[in-house]
């Protein structure tokens, strides 16, 4: 089985921070949390520049780029502001995600489908400069197909349903984002998935042997509050070896 990667999302970290003081330079940092994830074994760090700039702020994005030397995976909305954000900070990624300004987190996938050619046009314009690009998609056919016919290089899978969902319908979800993998992976493009992951839940995710790169945020924070960041991660990166039988 291929290497599976850890992108650690560090949004979280900003939203702590953000509490208290919307400054780059304020407690809690996000470049030593991204140090601590590098640390415990993540492979990339990921944060997402929401337009209504309710995490990371423009000056950390600066800032990150300027001193994390490990890959770099920004997460944006389809949009020429953000487009040209991601053009003029040239991370090693980029995730192409819907965003709704009174959503609490990024509650599903883009609709590549609609999105056409207008959406395929930021994807090449990404991909031309030498960014790797990915769309965040909900485990469906034709959203598979429409990112295959958009150019992008990489489909995330979103995970959130699977997540949330119970028994039988936790099992079916499983069902559909290891159909989407195993499509997409034909297709040729690299397989990503996030949203919702726990220690509780990661391994059938991780046994899907055409994903190679999970990104998780929220339950790691979290769970560093107890353990720290380090060992947080490296407990995640465990179970997904554990997983992956490595
Ligand atoms: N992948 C994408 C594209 C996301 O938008 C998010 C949430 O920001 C994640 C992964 C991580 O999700 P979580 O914070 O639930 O682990």
């Amino acid at each position: 089985m291929p290497k599976l990667r850890l992108g650690i999302n560090i949004d979280h970290i900003a939203t702590v921070r953000n509490a208290r003081n919307r400054d780059s330079a304020a407690a809690p940092d996000l470049l030593r949390g991204a140090q601590a994830a590098l640390k415990g074994g993540a492979d990339g760090i990921t944060f997402h520049l929401r337009e209504d700039r309710r995490h990371v702020l423009d000056a950390d994005v600066k800032r990150l780029r300027a001193h994390i030397k490990a890959p770099i995976n920004l997460e944006i909305a389809a949009t020429e502001e953000m487009k040209n954000i991601a053009l003029f900070v040239r991370p090693h990624a980029v995730c192409l995600v819907p965003e709704r300004r009174k959503e609490v987190t990024t509650e599903g996938g883009v609709n590549v489908v609609k999105g056409g050619k207008k959406l395929a046009g930021i994807v090449n314009q990404l991909a031309a400069s030498g960014i790797r690009v990915s769309l965040f998609i909900n485990p469906d056919a034709a959203q598979v197909l429409a990112a295959w016919t958009s150019g992008a290089a990489a489909i995330e899978l979103h995970t959130g349903a699977y997540a949330l969902a119970r028994g039988a319908s936790q099992k079916r979800e499983l069902k559909r984002l290891q159909w989407a993998a195993r499509q997409a992976h034909k297709l040729g493009m690299e397989v990503h998935a996030g949203h919702g992951l726990t220690y509780d839940n990661v391994t059938p995710i991780a046994a899907i042997s055409e994903i190679v790169e999970l990104n998780i945020g929220h339950f790691l924070i979290g769970e560093a509050l107890f353990t720290g960041l380090t060992a947080a991660v490296r407990g995640m990166r465990q179970r997904m070896n554990k997983a992956r039988k490595v």
